[in-house]
């Protein structure tokens, strides 16, 4: 109601980035509060439903997607309102601005998103800073997951070297990491889903997972894959194997779309980048519901893409998701969207 009927209006009156930043910086300051946040996380954190996954506990299997706050601006307030788990980033080795603006364009008749952010970000060593301060390990009752990618002007043939070091610099604070390869706003990036480069970076990824739990004897934290659902079905199959064959712990379905739907009229041009919210939903669970077969549901699939109501978010877990992802609704149904979706999802499976 209060979202609904005064922020958001308000919120909605200025470009979408600076609604974000607004949004960003308010959620921070919630996050400083820290007997509010706990309060809050009293009422708003639902236990009901506990996931277990990845070797990880999840009071609730609805988190937050990656990109909402990519520098690890405000992952307690996340907690406090009831994400069961977070994900930040996508960060890199170095900050960077990303591409020019405008680059967020809102679609509110069909609860979608566009954005070609490119992954702005101040760079991995400050998100190392901040997170380890504002959400320690040991202090979080949730797991958080880190999501990395390469820079934009590092060469695909260097990308490794670029998630080697994200991996070095946040592996002792991440309950989980995520490869991403599948933003469609980086040059080239999703051609490392496929030929020459796919295999020798998985595998590279693997080899220095195994180095750092030796040199830090301790196990690494457990990886996920982060795709795209523009591939087709026989390269998603290759991507799988490969992971599975690279002993990555699950997959995460899907990132953004840069294929136009047939929810949009012809009528409209959208903006260029990825497509998020109802209309990336068919396609998201077309992946998982392909992947969770291949592997014959054995390996975990968080859900991302167009969850936009109860029903959407069950037809994830249907489709073969264990955890879930929002990103788009949030921005549309405010800030008690996670809280309440978690407390109505019952528990889909067991793990
Ligand atoms: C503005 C914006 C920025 C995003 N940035 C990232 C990112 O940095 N890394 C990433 O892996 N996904 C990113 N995503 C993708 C989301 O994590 C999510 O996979 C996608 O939006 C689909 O979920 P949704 O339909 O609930 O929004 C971004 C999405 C949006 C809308």
């Amino acid at each position: 109601m209060l979202y609904n009927n005064i922020i958001k209006p308000i919120l909605f009156s200025f470009e979408p980035e600076t609604a974000h930043e607004l949004g960003a910086k308010s959620l921070h300051f919630l996050g400083k509060l820290t007997p509010i946040c706990t309060l809050l996380r009293k009422f708003l954190l639902s236990e009901t439903c506990p996931v277990e996954v990845l070797g990880l506990k999840f009071p609730n299997c609805v988190g937050q997607a990656a990109g909402l706050d990519k520098d690890g601006i405000f992952p307690s307030a996340s907690e406090a309102i009831g994400f069961g788990f977070i994900e930040v980033g996508t960060v890199t080795p170095l900050p960077q601005e990303g591409n020019n603006k405008p680059r967020l364009f809102r679609f509110p008749s069909h609860l979608a998103l566009v954005n070609r952010m490119g992954f702005n970000n101040h760079g991995v060593d400050a998100l190392k800073k901040r997170v380890s301060v504002s959400f320690p390990k040991n202090q979080r009752q949730v797991p958080l997951g880190i999501n990395l990618g390469k820079g934009k002007t590092t060469p695909l043939e260097l990308a490794l070297e670029d998630y080697c070091a994200g991996f070095d610099a946040t592996a002792h604070l991440a309950d989980y990491i995520t490869i991403n390869i599948s933003s469609p706003n980086t040059p080239d990036l999703r051609k490392l889903q496929s030929g020459e480069f796919l295999d020798p970076l998985l595998s590279g990824i693997k080899d220095h997972r195994t180095s750092w739990a030796k040199l830090h004897n301790m196990p690494s934290p457990p990886c996920l894959l982060k795709i795209s659902p523009d591939e087709s079905f026989k390269s998603i199959e290759t991507i799988i194997s490969k992971a599975v064959d690279h002993q990555f712990d699950g997959i995460i379905a899907c990132n953004t779309s840069i294929k136009q739907t047939n929810q949009f009229s012809k009528n409209i041009t959208l903006p260029k980048g990825g497509i998020s919210g109802k209309p990336l939903e068919n396609k998201a669970n077309e992946v998982i519901k392909f992947v969770s077969r291949l592997t014959n549901s054995k390996l975990p699939i968080i859900g991302s893409g167009g969850i936009y109501d109860y029903d959407s978010a069950q037809r994830k877990l249907e489709a073969g998701a264990c955890l879930l992802q929002i990103y788009t609704s949030f921005i549309f149904n405010g800030p008690l969207w996670p809280s309440r979706l978690a407390k109505r999802i019952p528990l889909a499976k067991e793990w």
